[in-house]
């Protein structure tokens, strides 16, 4: 049986830079996967990479078996996985129900001129897409923000939208860049449970960059720390932060 995800090889340069380097892991379905790394290590390019927002200079991507290398970005997405962004990337004048309506867009099957007739086709439609969005959004208890404007909206929640609007896609493959960055620690442990509920009750595969070690440890079956675009180590969350290399790369030489 493959993986849902596999990368192999993967190495990507800019300019001068190596910002991942002959990388090779793979994500198994039903898991939460989380990769860790000092700044710059590489890890939201790994992302780029999945989503095909960059092009490989060399190694393979594949997903369910397909070659993502053959993809664009919006096939990719057609394929099932979705994706937030370390730097929130909502429609901050559209409300929370519009942001997830527009994330349901690849499920669109009717045309244009059916829509400007609203045929019954249309109208089932609709409904369909307003069904998907009302599950994620009573899932994510954001009922008090449905029409509110995302622009007015404090961090924490929009975080939390941001993963709605992911989830309202349907995806098999979630990935999640910094899902915890810039929250409290409370809302850091809401998002713990979204996350291990995400993957428990709606059965999606999560692969996630984070540097929070509690929320790591928390939901991850395994982790891989990167350091300057390869792997340091992969293991367990246990097994990670206690390898030598880690604590190396962490705390500078010595520490170990
Ligand atoms: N679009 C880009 N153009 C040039 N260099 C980039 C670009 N994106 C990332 N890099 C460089 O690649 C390396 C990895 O970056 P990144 O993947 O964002 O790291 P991380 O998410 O782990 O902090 C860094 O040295 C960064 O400066
Ligand atoms: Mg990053």
């Amino acid at each position: 049986m493959s993986s849902l995800l596999e990368i192999k090889n993967a190495t990507l340069k800019f300019g001068g830079v190596v910002a991942v380097n002959d990388l090779s892991f793979t994500v198994e379905e039903g898991e939460v996967y989380a990769i860790v790394g000092p700044n710059g290590a590489g890890k939201s390019t790994v992302f780029n990479l999945i989503s095909r927002f960059y092009d490989p200079y060399s190694g393979s991507i594949t997903f369910d078996g397909k070659n993502l290398l053959d993809r664009n970005a919006d096939q990719v997405a057609d394929l099932g996985i979705a994706r937030t962004f370390q730097n929130i990337e909502l429609f901050d004048h559209a409300t929370v129900l519009q942001n997830l309506l527009v994330g349901r867009h690849r499920h669109r099957r009717t045309t244009m001129l059916e829509e400007m007739l609203f045929t019954p086709r249309v109208r089932r439609e609709e409904k369909r897409h307003r069904e998907a969005v009302e599950e994620v959004i009573d899932f994510l208890d954001l009922q008090p923000y449905r029409n509110k404007m995302i622009a007015g909206l404090p961090y924490g929640v929009r975080k939390v939208v941001e993963v709605g609007r992911a989830l309202a896609t349907g995806p098999r493959l979630l990935l999640l860049d910094e899902p915890a960055s810039g929250l409290s620690v409370e809302e850091t442990q809401d998002m713990r449970w979204w996350i291990d509920d995400i993957r428990k009750q709606m059965g999606i595969t999560v692969l996630m960059v984070e540097h929070d070690m509690g929320l790591v440890s928390g939901v991850s079956d395994r982790v891989l720390a990167l350091a300057d675009g390869a792997k340091l180590a992969e293991g367990t969350p246990a097994e990670v932060q206690s390898d030598p290399a880690v604590i190396e790369a962490y705390l500078g030489a010595g520490a170990a």
